[in-house]
């Protein structure tokens, strides 16, 4: 995904600006459509390193001061732009949610024994696996406790528990490495455990502080968990067929350390089945390159592409729900670029 930088804010988004939601740039369009507040976001999260002791701060600075794409953010402001107007509180949803996906990727980070994050060296690269996992466990702990200020607790509760389902979705896929038993059904069950609730999260609460009605909170929170969960497809396609160049981090981590995503498990179901078997045998023996080989020539990429766009016409479906609006042209924008992406991928 084309990482968008915002800039500052000259005027906010005008009404005609959304004519471009259906066209090939309709994700540029759609993250036009909430820069002014992206860019309060980006001010924010770049600001809590100073709220840190001063030995600290400096690692924090570190991974929250190299912006991904920040899509989290992107969809819970959208959510709240499609039923309301964005106030400071999205701003809050976002910056919490962003930091809260920091810390899992710091963490995912030293289980994948990863060296490249977001263009520049992982903390656990730089500073070793002990400090990493405290710095993990205090952004966790800094975003939760941001998130006590709603005035709400149904808020900070919600997103205490798409946390703890994220964090247990890593430790399900962690109990699973290497095993050939693992499902289609589990594998989704992880997806939707480890990458799906933050999404689904951002995209209800950002509706539920908007004070919509419990019907479109619940068609925002199904649309956030399909794009979610097709977007993890899409990232796991692109750990075995994307470039570092292109993704600014460590690739091929998935198979070496035993996550056997949708693509191994399609090609456990077909007739090359006793050959993979044999390839995926165990941490030691594991051959990737020979199964990277096989991925690309079997046609299991574009299978599991055609998956990701199945999820996301789901997710449009829920979103038609709701009553339309520039901000709902721009969530349903995000989610046609999702199955863009994948597509495109699987073509090359
Ligand atoms: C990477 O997420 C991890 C997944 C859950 C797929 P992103 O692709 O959103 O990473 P950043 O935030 O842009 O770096
Ligand atoms: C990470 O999944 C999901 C998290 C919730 C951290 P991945 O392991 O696929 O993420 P990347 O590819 O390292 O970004
Ligand atoms: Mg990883
Ligand atoms: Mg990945």
């Amino acid at each position: 995904m084309n990482t968008k930088k915002t800039t500052p804010p000259t005027t906010q988004p005008k009404e005609s600006e959304a004519t471009h939601l259906t066209t090939p740039d309709g994700f540029a369009a759609a993250l036009d459509l909430i820069n002014p507040h992206l860019y309060t976001v980006e001010e924010r999260i770049r600001s809590q390193a100073r709220l840190f002791d001063p030995a600290v701060e400096g690692y924090v600075a570190y991974v929250c001061g190299k912006g991904g794409k920040r899509l989290r953010p992107a969809l819970a402001l959208l959510s709240g732009g499609a039923t309301g107007k964005i106030t400071s509180s999205h701003v809050d949803l976002a910056v919490i949610l962003e930091m809260i996906h920091v810390a899992t990727l710091v963490h995912d980070d030293i289980m994948d024994g990863a060296e490249l994050r977001r263009d520049q060296p992982t903390a656990n690269a730089k500073w070793g696996n002990s400090i990493s996992v405290l710095l993990g466990d205090l952004l966790f702990a800094h975003a939760l406790r941001l998130s006590t200020n709603f005035s709400n607790n149904d808020i900070s509760r919600r997103i205490a528990d798409a946390t703890a389902e994220v964090c247990s979705g890593e430790i399900l896929q962690t109990q699973r490495r290497f095993d050939l038993n693992l499902s289609i059904t589990d594998y989704y069950r992880i997806i939707e455990m480890k990458t799906a609730a933050l999404f689904s999260a951002g995209c209800e609460l950002g509706a539920f502080i908007s004070e919509a009605n419990p019907e479109v909170i619940g068609a925002l929170r199904a649309f956030g968990s399909k794009v979610g969960t097709a977007y993890q497809i899409y990232d796991d396609l692109l750990d075995l067929a994307g470039t570092e160049k292109e993704t600014g981090k460590t690739l091929g981590t998935d198979l070496r350390k035993g996550k056997f995503t949708l693509p191994v498990l399609l090609l456990l179901q077909g007739s090359s089945r006793d050959r993979v078997r044999q390839l995926l045998l165990g941490e030691e023996s594991l051959d990737a390159s020979a199964l990277e080989e096989l991925v690309a020539r079997s046609g299991v990429i574009p299978t599991a592409a055609q998956t990701v766009a199945r999820l996301i016409s789901e997710a449009r479906e829920s979103l038609s729900s709701i009553p339309a609006n520039r901000y709902q042209a721009g969530l349903d924008a995000i989610a046609i670029h999702v199955a863009a992406l994948a597509t495109r991928l699987a073509a090359r």
